[in-house]
Parts: C-alpha cells; structure tokens; sequence
C-alpha cells in the first residue's frame, strides 16, 4: 500500500510513527512533513493547502490511502478532492468538517439535536454585538466564527475588554473573514477534558481521554498557544463522566451530523468542560488535537491504519480498538518567545539513547543536521504504569535535548496529579 499523510508538525509525526507499524504499507509519504518526520516517512515540499499539488502528487505516485491531519486542508475539501481520483481517506469531507470551520454551524447544531453547551448569541455585524454586551454577564467570551490558528477567542473579563474583542474581530478584522460572524457565549466553568474519538459516521470509538495545557506559562498564565504539552488518560474523565458524554454528547452528534446530510469519518474531537450542570461542549474539531495525538496514540495497542481503514470503509463497529491503561505526557520544547516572534536555525542535538520518543514539530534539516525552525520544536513522549513515572521520565528526557533559547513549560500534569490527589 502507498500511505500519503498531508500535514507537517509535531501530530503528523505521531501519526507517521503509529502507522509505521503497519507492514503492509510498503510506501509512506507525508506532505508537506518536517525534516524529523523526514527520518520515518518521504516528505515531499508541497504545502498541506495546496489541493491541485496534493490531487497531482497522488495520481503521479499511485496512492492508495491518504490521512488528511489538519483543519485547513480539511476545511478546504482536500478529502472530497482525493476521493474523486479514487483515493480512500481517512477525515471527513468539506461538508462535515464545518462541524470546526465554522462556530455558528456547531452552535446551531448542538442548539438544534439538544447537545448541552454554552449559551450563546450570534452577530453578524458590530452595533447589535456591543449593544447585546452592555447587559451581558461577564467574564464574556468571544469567538470568531472560522478558522483562527487556535487565537479566535477571547476570554473578556470586563464590559471594555469584550467591547476590545469585539472590535478586534469586527473593526480591525484580525481574523479577517474568520470574524465577520462571531459568537458570544456564556462563560463556563470547569475542569477541561479533550476526547478525540474514531468514527466511521454511525458507529463512535472514544479515544483514551487526554488534557491539553494551552497558555504559554507555568500556572497556566501568558497567552494561548498551540499547547505547551499534553497528560493521558484525564483523571476527571471517570467512566461515569465517560458514559454521561457518551450519551449525551457523542452519539447525538454523529447522529445529528448524519441527519443533516454531513456523516462525519475520521477523528472527531470533542473539546469538553466539566461543569456542575454535566459535561458540556467548548468545541469540536475535524481532526486530531495537536498535542494530545502525541499522547493519546502512543497508548494505542491496537494497529493505528487497520482502524483508519475501517473507519474509511464504515466498518469501525466490527473494528477492535485498544488502548493501554498506562499514563502519558507530552512536554513541548518551544522556542523562546513563541507564540510571539522568536529566532529560528539553531541546531537541535538528540541523543541516541533518550528514554522517551520525540515528535518533531518545527524543525528542518540542514546540512545533514536538524535545526529549529518553528515555534514549537519538539513533542516529548514518555509512557509508564503512573503519571508521576511518566512525568518523571519525560522531563529527564527534556533535560537531555538541547537547543538553543529551548522553553518549556514545568508543569505539564500538574493539574492532573493535583486532581488524582482529590
Ligand atoms: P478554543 O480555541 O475553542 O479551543 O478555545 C480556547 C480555550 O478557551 C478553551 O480551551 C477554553 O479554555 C476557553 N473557552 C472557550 N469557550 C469557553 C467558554 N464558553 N467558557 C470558558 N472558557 C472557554
Ligand atoms: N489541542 C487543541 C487543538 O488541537 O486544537
């Protein structure tokens, strides 16, 4: 088989690893990938945007399967493009990965099959947003209704502070089209939990639950980032948590996905607060979460591409899916100053021995050497029977990679073994 990944961070790379494992792909590409997924996979310079380059790459290279990672492609309907050449897919076409283009959709969605959420309001233009915030409870939160690299909401303290973010989506148009619609939404409150979960759109997997550390400084303070590093299993994410989400959340949104005409294959992620009212939805996203795949797909046991397959050929009921019951983490080796601006070219040195696995995120190779050149650099993986083992591995193996201004968060799992010690 002739495997193509579309992506090129520190996700792709766990993805690329995991279906590694798999003997009968006897070719794996990854586009446009980094030069450390270079090492596990043959990355070819074409971005993960652009779909005439990708449609032609397939059709030259004869691929058989093809995993789309990212929202952008997805959005863009790079699945649709290479299922009309014949290439089997894993991720949802254009049409159901709007479920996380577009905020509005979800919103109405979850408002119309009765999936609990924050409430919320939509505007599509400036005067009635600020006329609704004078009498809106704060903190308020704003969102964009597109695609935002992540940065498309905002927590507003005060009354000046929504107003501020308002502006910023409407007036200034930061998020350029992205902000031409907003949300407002009541502000939740509660412990965090992502699921990413396998489906085929009528039967849905739960992948091991995961926890994602989002701002850039310890304390869970500064600004947001891509996430700054990841912990599974969730410790809040009980088995009866578990079923509460499973009925009340999950299977009514693969539901309502299909009777709306948009069955949704490939990774579903379900962004999760545990109020004191139940779990209810913060977000969805069409993809796997960047870094929570780096934790939650190493504890997979069972094989990564046969569920793939399975969820492609809507046969995932039948499809054996297992993870292991140890702990993960996944610290983040950034560059100083990201998600600001930040240097870029200093070389990376990894051991050959470290007891952990690394997902290479931003970085290239040169002159037969890898050196940095993103903002997050490398994902650090470690496994053990317990949290505190993992955590202690982790950042053994984190002391031992070097580069230069490398940053990194440490407290990943703070939160977590906090709540274990409840
Ligand atoms: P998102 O970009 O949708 O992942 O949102 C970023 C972060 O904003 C989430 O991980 C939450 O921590 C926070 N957030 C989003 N919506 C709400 C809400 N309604 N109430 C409280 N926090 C929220
Ligand atoms: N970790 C959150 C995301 O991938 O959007």
């Amino acid at each position: 088989m002739k495997v193509l990944v579309i992506g090129g961070g520190g996700r792709e790379h766990a993805i690329v690893k995991k279906l590694k494992e798999n003997k009968s792909i006897a070719e794996l590409y990854c586009l446009p990938g980094n030069g450390g997924i270079a090492r596990d996979a043959l990355c070819v310079p074409i971005s993960a945007t652009d779909l005439d380059g990708i449609v032609s790459f397939a059709m030259e290279h004869r691929i058989d399967f093809a995993v789309v990672a990212p929202d952008d492609p997805l959005a863009l309907g790079a699945v649709d493009r290479l299922e009309a050449i014949g290439v089997d897919c894993f991720g949802p076409r254009k049409n159901a990965a709007i479920i996380e283009s577009s905020k509005v959709f979800a919103k109405d969605l979850m408002k119309r099959y009765g999936i609990p959420t924050a409430r919320y309001e939509v505007f599509e233009s400036k005067e009635p947003a600020l006329c609704y915030l004078r009498s809106a409870p704060m903190p308020a939160v704003i969102k964009a209704d597109g695609l935002a690299l992540g940065k498309g909401v905002i927590i507003a303290k005060t009354q000046q502070e929504a107003e501020d973010a308002v502006n910023t989506m409407m007036t200034e148009k930061r998020f350029g089209k992205s902000g031409e619609r907003i949300v407002i939404e009541e502000y939740l409150e509660g412990p965090e939990v992502s699921v990413l979960t396998f489906t085929d759109g009528k039967t849905v997997v739960p992948m091991v639950s995961s926890m994602d550390h989002k701002r850039a400084g310890e304390g869970d303070t500064g600004p947001n980032t891509g996430g700054m590093g990841a912990v599974a299993p969730n410790p809040y994410y009980n088995p009866a948590v578990a079923k509460r989400c499973m009925e009340t959340i999950f299977l009514p949104t693969i539901r309502a996905m299909e009777q709306e005409g948009r069955p949704f294959k490939g990774c579903l992620y379900f962004g999760l607060m545990l109020t004191k009212d139940g779990p209810k939805v913060i977000e969805y996203n069409c993809r796997f979460g960047d870094p929570e795949t780096q934790v939650v797909l190493p504890l997979l046991k069972s094989d990564l591409f046969t569920i793939m397959r399975a969820v492609s050929e809507e046969r995932l009921a039948d499809c054996p899916v297992v993870f292991s019951q140890d702990s993960a983490v996944c610290v983040i080796m950034a560059s100083k100053g990201y998600p600001g601006a930040y240097e870029k070219g200093y070389p990376i040195s990894i051991p050959a021995d470290l007891s952990a696995e690394v997902f290479i995120a931003g970085a290239k190779e040169k002159d037969g050497s890898l050196v940095t050149a993103g903002g997050r650099v490398l994902g650090v993986t470690a496994l053990e029977k317990s949290l505190p083992e993992a955590l202690e591995r982790a950042y053994d193996a984190v002391k031992q990679l070097r580069f230069e201004n490398a940053y990194y968060r440490r407290d990943i799992g703070a939160l977590a073994l906090a709540a274990k010690e409840d």
